[in-house]
């Protein structure tokens, strides 16, 4: 029988120190790359915490990638931490970002810090993620003033699809690009820990890297970044509604599924299981008791 081969756990989970958004910047400082992957369930956080991710991000991705919504607008605050609990139960060890969705944080400064201090009570989640630039200063002041540590996401902001025409790259011309750099500097002098930057062109995304002290997590926005992160589902081959051109896949998980569904079904038509390693057996003696029993 042929071994295994080794799987890549990065360092052994039990010797890894729980990651802090001091890791974040410590890891900037010595110029290491951060990883970030999206997560939504228990086993999914507790293979991604055991592989030495970074941080988990329970994305609004959730929307679209396991809840089947067209975007992500429709995602309220209860499915968030819903989901947000089942990963915090999962990982113990990645810096956990629970991502604010839409509406929760736009109408008012004191909506926006209630809820999400609800993502750190509620949701076991150690920092909160909020979509937009120097129009959201204000409340990034308001919840890092309420000591919950805040990643800013900037450039493709899906919240914003209908405002932005859809799913694009942002940041192509002089002024866009422009507009945002000065929005990074604000997120960072708002209090921003670290920023997404989403769909820019890859050298901008370096410019604003090298321009920021805290890191930048990019997502189609090149390798000059502090840190990379995914969907999950784009990365695994889950999602089949569409693959975004920055996403590499690892795997065919979808195909893979469908084939294992499809062999459950002949099994069973063709009763093939369950099989006797399959099946509850009864000891001789009760059974034929029970057959006295009745008659
Ligand atoms: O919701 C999400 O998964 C995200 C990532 C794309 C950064 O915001």
């Amino acid at each position: 029988m042929s071994t295994p081969a080794p799987v890549s756990t990065g360092a052994p989970a039990a010797a890894r120190k729980k990651v802090t958004t001091l890791t974040f910047r410590q890891k900037k400082e010595r110029g290491e790359v951060i990883t970030m992957l999206t997560a939504y369930d228990y086993p999914t956080a507790l293979a991604m915490d055991k592989a030495g991710v970074d941080s988990i991000l329970v994305g609004d991705s959730l929307g679209m990638v396991v809840l089947g919504y067209e975007n992500t607008l429709p995602v309220t605050m209860e499915e968030m931490l819903h989901h947000c609990r089942a990963v915090a139960r999962g990982a113990k060890t990645a810096l956990l970002v629970g991502d604010m969705p839409f509406m929760s944080y736009q109408v008012s400064v004191e909506e926006a810090v209630r809820n999400a201090g609800r993502f750190l009570q509620q949701g076991g989640m150690d920092a909160v993620k909020l979509e937009g630039g120097r129009e959201r200063a204000d409340a990034i002041r308001a919840i890092t003033g309420a000591g919950i540590p805040v990643m800013g996401h900037i450039g493709l902001t899906p919240q914003s699809v209908h405002q932005l025409g859809g799913f694009r790259a942002q940041g192509k011309t002089t002024a866009a690009a422009k507009r945002l750099v000065e929005d990074a500097l604000l997120l960072e002098e708002a209090g921003c820990f670290s920023i997404v930057l989403e769909s820019v062109p890859a050298r901008l995304a370096a410019l604003i890297s090298k321009r920021l002290s805290i890191p930048t997590i990019g997502i189609g926005a090149g390798a000059g970044c502090d840190g990379q992160v995914l969907v999950t589902h784009d990365l695994l081959g889950l999602f089949e509604r569409f693959t975004p051109k920055f996403v590499k896949k690892y795997a065919n998980l979808h195909a893979e599924m469908q084939r294992a569904f499809a062999d459950y079904i002949e099994d069973v038509e063709t009763r093939r299981f369950p099989a006797p390693e399959h099946t509850v057996e009864m000891d001789d003696r009760e059974w034929e008791g029970l057959l006295k029993e009745l008659g």
